[in-house]
């Protein structure tokens, strides 16, 4: 025995948490042994897939995968008060029989909530607890299609000596769950409250458990909240949903490019609209660039929805392949309305809004831009260029910039087409 500040694995300081071991009964790993073990060739092996459940929010279905998979258990987390009790007490506005359980509110509490919510009827049931066995023994009486655990931080294990929310209370209660939800085929998705770096002890160590990670996150200050798909086994990672908070409950965004633009202005110098893509759906986004003259030795590089390095090296190829100096200058970049975005492909449209800022000449509002930016100043080829382009024709854009070669069609349509090859003609034609 002896003090220990430093992970031995990680090498982090101060992220070690005392765990009680509780002494396993000899039977139950004799048991375990002697359960079905059979082996199967993959052909015998059947794969029909049960149908999956809707949630009724096409927003949340799409990050699923197309629904929730019967047994699944699923992990919603995000910082408090961002709205995941409100989103999961919206799936009661759809048919499904949903046991939604709290451990953080008061029946009258979620009553009231639910009012304001327009949430009701026979189907959607609503139990005040935290005792893990009261509330496995709910589930067994009642059969519900769907159980919600809000938050699994309050659930506890009485047997467990530990206090509710710690980390052995918490891995154990969802091990239980987890193993209900798969034996009685019932999905549930199980709320943990995580801050951004993940300080609090729990649900990070539940990620490998679950079969879907879903994150929600948005900025306190905008109303708009993205849930995205950490891990899912049942589906790909890369779909967002999109809601906006309002007076009763989350609306969803069927059309987010529309929202992301709502705010732009016309003739400001560092701005540059970017189709950027988000799992299957191309997404308008506007970015903004300021540059001013640096009053301190170290320019600032401030980044806000974009990746810090990223823009670095940006202005190095600006610096190097098109002569435009910055090193004097302090650059702030920023993506409207709170987003974040991680594909290459808005690259160019970034350059455009610093070139832009830095000549303080407004680019036309009715021009979008999309490529990745190479090293040596070319523009590289993104992903799927034409549903990028159909979604700035949609929002009414007159032209757009892409990267040669991408686009086989570019007659007969509502928007005027424009490749590039190099950074610095692209330049050219914007600014
Ligand atoms: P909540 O769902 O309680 O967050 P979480 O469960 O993630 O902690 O949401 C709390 C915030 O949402 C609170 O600041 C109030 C706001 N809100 C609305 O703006 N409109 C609504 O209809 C509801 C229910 C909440
Ligand atoms: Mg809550």
């Amino acid at each position: 025995m002896r003090w220990s500040g430093k992970c031995d694995s990680c090498g982090e300081w101060n992220t070690l948490v005392e765990e009680v071991v509780r002494q396993e009964s000899a039977g139950r790993g004799a048991r375990a042994a002697t359960g079905d073990a059979r082996v199967y060739p993959i052909t015998r092996v059947d794969a029909q897939q049960d149908e999956r459940l809707r949630t009724g929010l096409v927003e949340l279905d799409r990050v699923l995968g197309g629904g929730i998979v019967p047994g699944s258990m699923i992990l919603l987390g995000g910082d408090p008060g961002i709205g995941k009790s409100t989103l999961m007490m919206q799936l009661g506005r759809a048919e499904t029989r949903i046991l939604y359980v709290s451990g953080e509110e008061s029946l009258r509490q979620i009553k009231l909530r639910a009012e304001r919510l327009k949430v009701g009827g026979e189907h959607f049931l609503v139990l005040a607890e935290t005792n893990l066995d009261a509330i496995l023994r709910a589930v067994q009486e009642q059969k519900p299609d769907l159980v919600v655990i809000d938050s699994i931080q309050t659930v506890f294990r009485p047997e467990l000596e530990s206090a509710p929310g710690s980390i052995s209370q918490v891995r154990e209660s969802t091990a239980v769950l987890l193993r209900h939800a798969k034996s009685e085929n019932i999905p549930m998705i199980v709320i943990g409250h995580v801050t951004k770096d993940g300080v609090i002890a729990g649900p990070r160590v539940l990620e490998h458990m679950v079969d879907t990670v879903l994150q929600f996150e948005g900025d306190h200050h905008h109303s708009y909240r993205i849930v995205r798909g950490l891990k899912n086994r049942f589906g790909s990672t890369n779909e967002i949903g999109i809601f906006e908070m309002q007076e009763n409950g989350l609306r969803e965004v069927s059309n987010p490019s529309e929202v992301f633009l709502s705010d732009r202005s016309h003739g400001i110098s560092g701005s540059c609209v970017t189709s950027s893509l988000e799992g299957t759906r191309a997404l308008l986004i506007e970015v903004q660039a300021l540059v001013t003259p640096s009053n301190y030795g170290t320019p600032q590089r401030t980044m806000s929805g974009l990746d810090a390095r990223r823009v670095s090296l940006l202005l190095a190829v600006l610096e190097k392949r098109f002569g435009m100096h910055v090193g004097q200058y302090d650059v702030f970049v920023n993506i409207a309305g709170g987003v974040r975005i991680d594909e290459p492909a808005v690259d160019l449209a970034v350059c455009a809004a610093i070139v832009s800022s830095a000549r303080d000449r407004a680019i036309d509002h009715a021009t979008a831009v999309v490529g990745e930016v190479g090293l040596g100043g070319e523009v590289r080829s993104v992903g799927q260029v034409e549903k990028r382009v159909v979604e700035a024709e949609k929002l009414g854009f007159k032209r757009i910039i892409v990267p040669r070669g991408g686009i086989a069609d570019k007659k007969k349509r509502g928007i005027e087409i424009i490749e590039v090859d190099l950074l610095a003609e692209a330049m050219e034609k914007l600014v």
